[in-house]
């Protein structure tokens, strides 16, 4: 049997010539289902990061390297074009927005040669260009575990505020995505970047949104949605299941996932709940449970649970429509929590 688990094929130390410069590997940085990201440093020393989609299928590139591909011959093409409309996708959002805080990919690399060997048409559509993020602040995961790390009687903030904050400013670059017409299609902590966070004065930083390997154009959802997020947690049952119209509401559904981990992530490490039962879509946060998290009164109870019932119900009829209506109440929510308690 062919192992279908694809090896990084590039290693620290390896140098990739495209047509104008060189860019030495310096580290992997994740090794994705769809893709492996790299950092590396060009011949003038910037540090740029290397997003490459698979498959390479070219044959010499495949001998030097011993990747072991389990694809058929269709599959490099069928990803060049997944590749191609990450890239289209997201410039276009960024085109269209007003936030700009998208991490998109940059350019396309046309690689000339791997460790001097040349390699001529075959990398053109699988290596993309991205600023590197690193040292700017961190991926959203790895915040939540620090906050979570802090001693409880230290936090300056409640779980509610903190999770409603958080959501908000996810809402507001994913309704610069929404109103340029597209689904971002893969919600999740790792695609999200926090730009300058700092817990000691509590400020939580800015959010940018990345990955836009799933994004799709909302007017040509008709048909069959590719599913090719890598969170299956956050992804919407419509997609999930392939039963059902894929629309804004399946970021909601995402982006309430990802609320409810916020406001349940319990334990020093970050680990999160791995179940969502029905039951506990039914019932929701109790009044005792929803204290524990900050919340003071009724209404802050209600709203909340509301909130939740919009974003994560199963049935898409039934969430908020896309990211502004969510917002609208998210924003109405982090108001009552900033009211003095009476
Ligand atoms: N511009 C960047 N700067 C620094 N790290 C990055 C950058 N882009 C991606 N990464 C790292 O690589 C991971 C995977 O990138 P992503 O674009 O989400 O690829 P995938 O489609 O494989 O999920 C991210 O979660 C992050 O850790
Ligand atoms: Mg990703």
């Amino acid at each position: 049997m062919q192992d279908d688990k694809l090896q990084p094929e590039l290693k620290t130390g390896t140098v990739l010539k495209d047509t104008e410069r060189e860019y030495t590997i310096t580290e992997v940085l994740a090794h994705g289902g769809f893709s492996i990201v790299y950092s590396a440093r060009t011949d003038g020393e910037d540090e740029v990061v290397i997003k490459e989609i698979f498959p390479n299928t070219d044959e010499f590139f495949r001998n030097i390297h011993q990747v072991v591909w389990c694809l058929d011959p269709y599959t490099g093409e069928k990803y060049r074009k997944l590749a191609e409309r990450e890239y289209h996708y997201g410039n276009e959002i960024v085109s269209k927005s007003t936030s700009g805080r998208m991490i998109v990919l940059q350019q396309p690399l046309q690689i000339e040669s791997i460790d001097g060997y040349p390699c001529k048409d075959m990398a053109e559509g699988y290596y993309y260009l991205l600023e590197s993020v690193r040292g700017k602040g961190m991926f959203l995961e790895d915040l939540l575990k620090k906050i979570n790390a802090c001693d409880p009687e230290y936090q300056r903030f409640s779980r509610v505020y903190v999770a409603a904050n958080i959501t908000f400013q996810i809402l507001e670059v994913l309704k610069d995505i929404h109103e340029a017409g597209f689904i971002h299609g893969d919600l999740s902590f790792a695609n999200l970047f926090v730009n300058e966070p700092d817990l000691e004065t509590g400020d939580l930083g800015t959010i940018s949104i990345l990955d836009f390997g799933a994004t799709h154009k909302v007017e040509e959802l008709s048909g069959e949605y590719e599913v090719n997020a890598s969170t299956l947690r956050n992804m919407a049952p419509e997609i999930r299941t392939k039963c059902g119209d894929v629309s804004y509401n399946s970021d909601v559904y995402s982006v309430g996932m990802m609320m409810w981990d916020m406001l349940f992530y319990h334990t020093a490490e970050g680990k999160r709940r791995d179940s969502f039962s029905d039951r506990e879509r039914d019932t929701f946060i109790s009044p005792s449970a929803a204290i524990k998290l900050g919340c003071r009164n009724r209404e802050e109870v209600r709203l909340l649970n509301a909130i939740l019932k919009q974003s994560v119900s199963m049935d898409p009829q039934k969430r908020y429509f896309n990211a502004s209506q969510m917002g609208n109440d998210v924003s109405r929510l982090i108001r009552m929590l900033e009211m003095p308690e009476e």
